[in-house]
């Protein structure tokens, strides 16, 4: 069984790969810990969470939001959850957000847990101990730095993610390989289609991709440095997101295109190298390329909240499996786009 461990001041988060039935008695889930999950999985696993105390909230970013979490406090209350209550968040990204949010928030502050189910949450969303929601437009405004107390990583709850939400979340874990670790980029660049079928996603692949960002946690666990360079690909990639409405990491695979190219203007990247991350993300059925133009881009970005002033901190790839934090000026990587 592989085990990874994030620590922070004064709480260790244990992240635990295998099969459920297995990994969950390594850890401490109370009987009567509250569920939360959305709509999709209460169907679809209604038979694993048929005894469980539950909170049901909407599928959906968009429903990540203050409200949800009103009624997340309001079935809290009726449950009669108290300070001893335990959170589990089943689900995607967007439930252990809230369900994190929720249990760091509600009196105080409670216990909890994540039994992340797609490839998006098990490598990035469900580790690290951010949680939180959106506020009207703008993504992730509100939230906390919390560490579960657990993140048990089951493989097969991948069978039944749908398939573009399978690839958009390879789009997130090339970019862990991408960062911080060559190796295992060069090994999916070699074999790709032993990581793409979701029915059998090897342990070991999750192990290190979730391991890339435990790593980066581990030695800055409140984002004041290191843990940017998760951000490679984001600045590019919100906007497109934003302008064109696709899958997070699609646009994510696109803003690393332009990331990379720019990472070679720069004079770190060579072109081989570019060509190798091209070349990877369209064995992984990712998108490399947008017919959105240029000025369309530069205007989005300038609404990201992460931009301090008019500069920015790019992250950009000094080789392959190695990344940088550039402090630029917003107008230098607008020309360097251009
Ligand atoms: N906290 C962090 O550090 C962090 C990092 C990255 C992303 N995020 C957040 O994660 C969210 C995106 O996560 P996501 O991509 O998992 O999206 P999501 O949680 O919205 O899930 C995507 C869809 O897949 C469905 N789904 C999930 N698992 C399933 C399964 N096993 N079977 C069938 N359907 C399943 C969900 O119901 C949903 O419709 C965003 O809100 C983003 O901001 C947070």
């Amino acid at each position: 069984m592989h085990r990874l461990e994030v620590k922070s001041e004064n709480k260790k988060s244990e992240i635990v790969f295998g099969q459920y039935d297995i990994i969950s008695q390594k850890v401490e889930i109370p009987d009567d810990a509250i569920f939360i999950t959305d709509d999709n999985l209460a169907k679809i696993y209604g038979g694993f969470l048929n005894d469980k105390k539950l909170i049901v909230i909407e599928h959906g970013d968009k429903n990540k939001n203050l409200s949800t979490m009103d009624s997340i406090y309001e079935q809290l209350i009726g449950l009669r959850a108290d300070r001893k209550s335990f959170i589990v968040g089943f689900g995607g990204g967007m439930v252990t957000d809230i369900a994190g949010f929720a249990a760091s928030t509600f009196m105080r502050g409670i216990r909890f847990g994540f039994i992340p189910t797609s490839l998006l949450a098990m490598v990035d969303a469900s580790i690290g101990g951010k949680n939180g929601v959106n506020y009207h437009r703008f993504k992730n405004m509100i939230g906390t730095f919390n560490q579960p107390e657990f993140v048990l990583i089951d493989s097969s709850f991948l069978k039944t993610l749908p398939d573009e939400e399978y690839f958009s979340g390879m789009g997130e874990a090339l970019k862990h390989f991408l960062i911080d670790d060559k190796k295992q980029f060069y090994a999916f660049l070699e074999k790709p289609k032993a990581y793409l079928n979701k029915e059998n996603v090897p342990d070991k692949f999750l192990f290190n991709q979730a391991k890339v960002k435990v790593d980066i946690v581990n030695r800055d666990v409140k984002e004041s440095g290191e843990r940017k360079k998760l951000n490679f690909g984001h600045t590019f990639g919100h906007a497109i997101e934003k302008l064109s409405g696709i899958k997070h990491g699609y646009s994510v695979s696109i803003g690393m295109v332009i990331a990379a190219k720019i990472s070679y203007k720069l004079g770190l990247l060579s072109t081989n190298e570019v060509n190798d991350i091209i070349a990877s993300l369209k064995s992984a059925g990712l998108p490399t390329e947008t017919h959105i133009s240029k000025d369309n881009i530069i205007d989005a970005m300038h609404k990201d909240k992460k931009r301090a002033g008019d500069k920015i901190d790019f992250i950009a790839l000094e080789s392959i499996g190695k990344a940088k934090i550039v402090p630029m000026k917003i107008s230098g990587l607008e020309e360097l786009f251009k």
